[in-house]
């Protein structure tokens, strides 16, 4: 939240909207307080001030200035899991790459595949399988966008985003495109520092080899059985902590009794323990109450300070731990 008094915050967002009005074509979207539990796998928390869904890269490049030069707040919102909105909302424009224009997958003569932002990572693997390429399966049950999966360099099944990634092509805060080699990344487990600062127009990726579509399916169905056995159905942000070095915060977790504990409609999933899943009804004040219990637990049982792998939306995890 900036410091700006309420009155002038709400001014800055008046003239923020009607500079947008005048500029963004037709197809983009731009909404006052949108709901955005129902944009999210957890299913919780209130509206965004201002939501947009651009159309094309000058609409999401002047949203990203004109924000930018009022001082207000942006916050991408990706396929909406790992992300947990707070029952307040989010105090900023939330943007969203879900127009079509941001789903490309399109492989190039060099041998790279260029997957847009807003393209899903189910249906990433699914083209990949299609066209015969082969290395993107321990993605495809990872409910993520590319642009979100490139944020936090989300993983499964041992593999993470950035081993596929040849290139990333971004556009900063204030409204500059660029694009960056792999190489020239901080790139670490669930961290991409660049991508803090900037947002992801896409990537060009590197498949590992050219093999059999049938082969590359019986991969990801292999990995779909493996985690439809070990993670819940339930709503859930997916994973809530980062693991630990050397050990699995489920575990952990697990190991100190927590399965089933529950406030209000939150609960720590019987299936796999480092999630906490909706069972119904459940608000961002519950799930913070049950990340609460479960640090303090674990912090009082193993002396393991647990830190949380998803996102409070427009809010920082140190202010309400
Ligand atoms: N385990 C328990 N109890 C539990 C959960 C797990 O004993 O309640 C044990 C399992 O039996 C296994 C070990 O802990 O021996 C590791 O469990 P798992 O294979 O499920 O892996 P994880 O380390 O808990 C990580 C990622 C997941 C990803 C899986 C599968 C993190 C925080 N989690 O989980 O990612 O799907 O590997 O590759 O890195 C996510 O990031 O949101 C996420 C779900």
């Amino acid at each position: 939240m900036s410091a700006a008094a309420p009155a002038a915050r709400e001014a800055a967002w008046s003239e923020l909207l009607s500079a947008l009005r005048g500029k963004l074509a037709p197809a983009s979207k731009l909404a006052e307080r949108e709901a955005l539990g129902p944009k999210t796998t957890l299913r919780v928390g209130g509206p965004a001030r201002l939501y947009a869904e651009p159309a094309t890269e000058a609409d999401l490049q002047a949203l990203l200035a004109e924000s930018h030069a009022r001082g207000l707040p942006v916050f991408m919102l990706g396929r909406g899991s790992n992300l947990v909105v707070p029952d307040d909302g989010v105090d900023g424009l939330v943007i969203s790459l879900a127009h079509p224009h941001w789903q490309a997958f399109e492989p190039r003569a060099d041998g790279r595949v260029w997957a847009g932002a807003g393209l899903r990572l189910k249906n990433l693997c699914g083209l990949a399988a299609k066209a015969g390429l082969q290395g993107f399966e321990f993605m495809e049950g990872i409910p993520a966008t590319v642009g979100g999966a490139l944020r936090m360099n989300a993983g499964a099944m041992g593999g993470w985003t950035f081993d596929v990634v040849d290139e990333v092509r971004l556009v900063t805060l204030a409204g500059e495109t660029r694009a960056m080699k792999k190489a020239e990344m901080h790139v670490d487990y669930r961290h991409c520092a660049e991508l803090g600062t900037a947002v992801a127009l896409g990537a060009f990726l590197r498949p590992r080899a050219h093999a059999d579509g049938e082969a590359i399916r019986r991969q990801i169905e292999a990995y779909q059985k493996k985690r439809q056995e070990a993670q819940p159905r339930e709503p859930s942000a997916g994973c809530i902590f980062k693991n630990p070095p050397g050990t699995s915060a489920g575990r952990v977790i697990d190991e100190c009794g927590l399965k089933g504990a529950r406030v209000g409609g939150a609960e720590v999933s019987p299936v796999h323990a480092n999630f906490i899943v909706n069972r119904g009804g459940a608000t961002c004040a519950d799930i913070l109450a049950l990340v609460r219990q479960v640090r303090a637990r674990v912090k009082e049982a193993r002396g393991i300070d647990l830190e949380p792998e998803v996102m409070l939306f427009g809010r920082n995890w140190r202010d309400v731990l």
